[in-house]
């Protein structure tokens, strides 16, 4: 077996001997091994929005890698901070604490609405979901209401893998795990292509935001700690709220004395065409949860970021101490990632180009109306939207599960090349933002020459 070789190389028998390795002894995340093996795609390199597999195909990457890579591929600058830091000092002694990782949290209480703000860096966003929830609980105990654990989400979305984030995400997809974290409720989540109830969908929208109130109000509010929700659900299919629903949700939270948690893992730093999705519609939550885009991938890194409210509750003595640790949490290669990447954010004005390219993003995709089979486009906040097949458009009746669009729509859009990777029903578009116009036609045009052939292959 070859134990190292040039990525850029690779001759058809390695790719086979590596195929090989990996059906024999690794698992995809969240994947069938028969789904895979033999075939997994290998990537060798990128460059932009621009991916390369080992057999020489080029893609565009339109949901960079998953949700995270904001800043796209090949960015040596950040390759060089890590190394960098890493020849300097990888990691520091137990206690202490190195240049980026506190360079690092000054940057993100710049970026943040509350430049008072405090972060816990963690590896990736189960663990800053896992942190903020376990600070908001440990945040009411300092304030005197020890019974607040309860912690209330929203149904079919998606907080990450770990036992306590998997409770709150709601999910029907994920594995049975047996009972649920203690506490955790879950109320109607929002959606604008199927609404929950009927009538005005502002309306409709402040209903589902109500149930938090009903909720709170049923199980009494000594007893709730928090309440999370992802500003944009991507899980559930790219579901943007009107301004009013967060807004609710803000008033809601402070009327209870509980915390408002937001999961920004996918919509924070920048997606939304704002560093951080609630600040399109005025709120602050009170503590926000970021992975993914902070890096852009180079490295694992997240945070639970806490306004200075919060924040300055755990200054005190033992009482108030936030026992949480995370080894690698913040790990300084990581911050350096962080920061050369958001280095890169602010002199592309990555933010800027999210803002005002959704919109284009979102005009062009509206030409795949002219495919029967779409039945709703989603977005137009930001690098972030969705398109959504239906088997009749009229009575948005979705597809029966044999017609297969599971397996078929992905290969469908590998084959025009380019990469989506929840592309069923529901195909998501999740650009780096550093993507310009001609490459977003590029994924209209793949789209729209896969949807064709879909109808083809349906018989429509
Ligand atoms: C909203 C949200 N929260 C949390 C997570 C979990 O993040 P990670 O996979 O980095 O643990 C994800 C992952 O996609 C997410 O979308």
């Amino acid at each position: 077996m070859t134990s190292t070789s040039n990525p850029k190389t690779l001759t058809g028998d390695r790719i086979e001997e590596l195929q090989q390795i990996a059906g024999d002894h690794m698992f995809m995340h969240a994947a069938q091994i028969n789904d895979w093996r033999g075939s997994l795609k290998i990537y060798v390199k990128g460059d932009g929005v621009w991916v390369e597999t080992a057999d020489g195909q080029r893609y565009l990457d339109a949901m960079a890698g998953l949700w995270f890579k904001a800043a796209g591929y090949g960015r040596t600058e950040i390759a060089d901070a890590v190394y960098a830091q890493m020849t300097a000092i990888d990691s520091p002694p137990a206690g202490g604490s190195t240049i980026p990782q506190i360079e690092l949290a000054g940057k993100v209480a710049n970026l943040y609405p509350d430049h008072g703000a405090r972060s816990f860096f963690v590896s990736g966003g189960s663990e800053a979901v896992e942190t903020a929830v376990k600070m908001a609980k440990k945040y009411q105990i300092i304030n005197g209401r020890g019974g607040a654990f309860k912690v209330i989400s929203r149904r079919y979305s998606y907080h990450g893998g770990t036992a306590m984030s998997v409770s709150l995400g709601g999910s029907t997809t994920a594995d049975p795990m047996g009972p649920l974290m203690p506490g955790a409720i879950h109320v109607t989540n929002w959606n604008s292509y199927r609404l929950p109830y009927e009538g005005d969908p502002v309306d409709v929208a402040i209903k589902c935001a109500n149930e938090f109130e009903t909720v709170i109000q049923h199980q009494g509010s000594e007893t709730v700690a928090a309440m999370i929700a992802e500003p944009i659900s991507a899980a559930y299919g790219v579901q943007v709220p009107p301004e009013e629903y967060w807004q609710r949700l803000r008033e809601i939270a402070d009327k209870y004395d509980v915390i408002l948690i937001a999961d920004e893992v996918i919509t924070g730093f920048g997606r939304t065409g704002e560093y951080f999705a609630p600040m399109n519609w005025g709120v602050q939550p009170d503590i926000t949860t970021v992975a993914k885009a902070i890096t852009s991938g180079y490295a694992p890194l997240g945070a639970a970021i806490a306004t200075k409210k919060i924040a300055d509750a755990f200054i005190g003595g033992a009482d108030e101490t936030f026992k949480h640790l995370i080894t690698f949490g913040g790990h300084p290669i990581a911050s350096a990632a962080a920061l050369a990447n958001l280095a890169i954010f602010e002199r592309e004005d990555l933010v800027g180009n999210s803002r005002r390219l959704g919109p284009y993003l979102f005009d062009q995709l509206q030409s795949l109306y002219s495919h029967d089979i779409v039945g709703d486009v989603r977005g137009g906040l930001g690098l972030l939207a969705a398109v959504e097949l239906v088997a009749d458009r009229p009575s948005k009746t979705p597809f029966p599960a044999d017609a297969g669009l599971a397996k078929k729509m992905p290969k469908m859009l590998f084959e025009k090349n380019i990469v989506t990777l929840r592309a069923a029903d529901v195909i998501t578009i999740c650009p780096p933002l550093s993507i310009n116009k001609s490459e977003i036609d590029f994924i209209v045009n793949a789209i729209d020459g896969a949807l064709t052939e879909l109808e083809h292959d349906l018989g429509i």
